[in-house]
């Protein structure tokens, strides 16, 4: 199983020092309100790529008060990785460290793959599209590192053409340009998610039918759906560069580019309905939810590239009956890698019998393994 098996908090959130030693299992932290259990999962999202489980800035990760910047050490599969930031004096940067040596966020991310699940996704079929395409792009984000950097690229340029748009009198090479980055990385973006699509869809069908209902999916933008009918990426990429080079007088009245891949949407059908997610119940919604992050951690294994994810699940056995709960560690048990939850109360675990370590969390301090 891919699992850590050290990991040590330097000054971040609430944490000053601390040091886990674990043996492999499944991890449950419980504790009251307030503890610090969302904080350690939220540690060990910054091995993976991206801004973690919290989205935060690398300065809202320091501790409170602190002299120097944060640290996130572990050990995973005998590889000793750390994350970090760096403060000295008014500048700081984010630090990644492999086998004690400085590295790029990009050898990291071909280490370490991470899934997570929190109390603020709960809201994802009833949110806006951007909500869900963020939900989407973070999935595609641990089965390909790259989409996040190809992801920024896009934002970049999309803002240097609204930029440009706003003054009224447009230089066509000047635009030419800048929609020519954007359709390239637009391109990319649409050919990863139609990808990823495809692999989390099939991991949904392979799961077990039971308490954590399936979903269908589909992407609504043109240049996902033609990345999903095959096309190649300099089709897609000149179908989208023809749409902006289109689009500048709608978009300059509109003030932004009303065409392409940052629109896109994300469907998903409760299987057990026929009903868009949206319009399934509260309950139905959650449970959806869960099987899709079982589906998305499913396919990471499946592609057989690169290690089992870390899963992380911040409250996701509180809202669940007892058999659910036994039906979500049984599945989290045959995903191959660890799962790391949280909860109020240690009884929630229960189910797990001997195949979790549990900790007790309070007040940024964590006590040594009961059971
Ligand atoms: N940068 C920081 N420095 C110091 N303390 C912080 C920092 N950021 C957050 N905290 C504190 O960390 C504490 C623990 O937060 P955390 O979200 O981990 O709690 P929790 O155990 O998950 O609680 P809940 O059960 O309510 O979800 C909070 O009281 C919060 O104010
Ligand atoms: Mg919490």
């Amino acid at each position: 199983m891919t699992a850590l098996t050290r990991l040590r908090l330097k000054n971040f959130r609430n944490y000053e020092t601390v040091s886990l030693d674990l043996d492999g299992r499944h991890v449950c932290l419980y504790g009251a309100n307030g503890a610090g259990k969302t904080n350690l999962l939220e540690a060990v999202s910054q091995l993976g790529p991206g801004r973690g489980l919290r989205s935060a800035t690398l300065a809202e990760l320091t501790r409170h008060n602190a002299e120097t910047g944060w640290t996130v050490s572990a050990t995973l599969d005998d590889r000793k990785i750390g994350v970090g930031l760096e403060t000295d004096g008014a500048s700081s940067k984010r630090i990644v460290r492999i086998d004690g040596a400085p590295a790029q966020a990009s050898d990291l991310a071909e280490l370490v793959r991470i899934v997570w699940l929190t109390p603020a996704m709960d809201s994802v079929f009833r949110g806006g599209a951007s909500d869900r395409r963020r939900f989407f792009d973070r999935q595609v984000m641990a089965h390909i590192p790259s989409h996040g950097p190809a992801a920024a690229r896009y934002e970049r340029a999309m803002r240097e053409r609204n930029t440009l748009l706003e003054r009224g009198h447009v230089d066509p090479a000047w635009a030419d340009a800048i929609e020519t980055r954007m359709a390239e990385a637009g391109a990319e973006l649409a050919i990863n998610r139609a990808t990823v699509l495809e692999s989390l869809q099939s991991a949904v069908d392979a799961r077990p039918d039971g308490y954590f209902p399936k979903g269908d999916l589909t992407l609504d933008g043109a240049s996902e759906q033609a990345a999903a009918a095959g096309e190649d990426f300099k089709s897609i990429f000149e179908n989208l560069l023809e749409a902006y080079r289109s689009g500048r007088r709608r978009d300059m009245a509109a003030g932004r580019a009303l065409n392409g891949p940052h629109r896109t949407d994300l469907a998903v059908i409760h299987r057990p309905t026929g009903m868009p997610a949206g319009d399934a119940s509260t309950g139905q919604q959650k449970a959806l939810l869960i099987g899709l992050i079982l589906a998305s951690a499913k396919a990471l294994t499946l592609s057989g590239e690169g290690p089992a994810p870390i899963l992380l699940l911040d409250e996701a056995a509180a809202h669940l009956d007892a058999d659910r709960r036994a039906a979500l560690f049984d599945e989290l048990c045959d995903l191959g890698g660890q799962a790391w939850l949280t909860g109020t109360e240690k009884f929630l675990f229960e189910a797990f019998g001997e195949r979790a370590q549990r900790f007790a969390v309070s007040d940024g301090a964590l006590d040594t393994p009961t059971a």
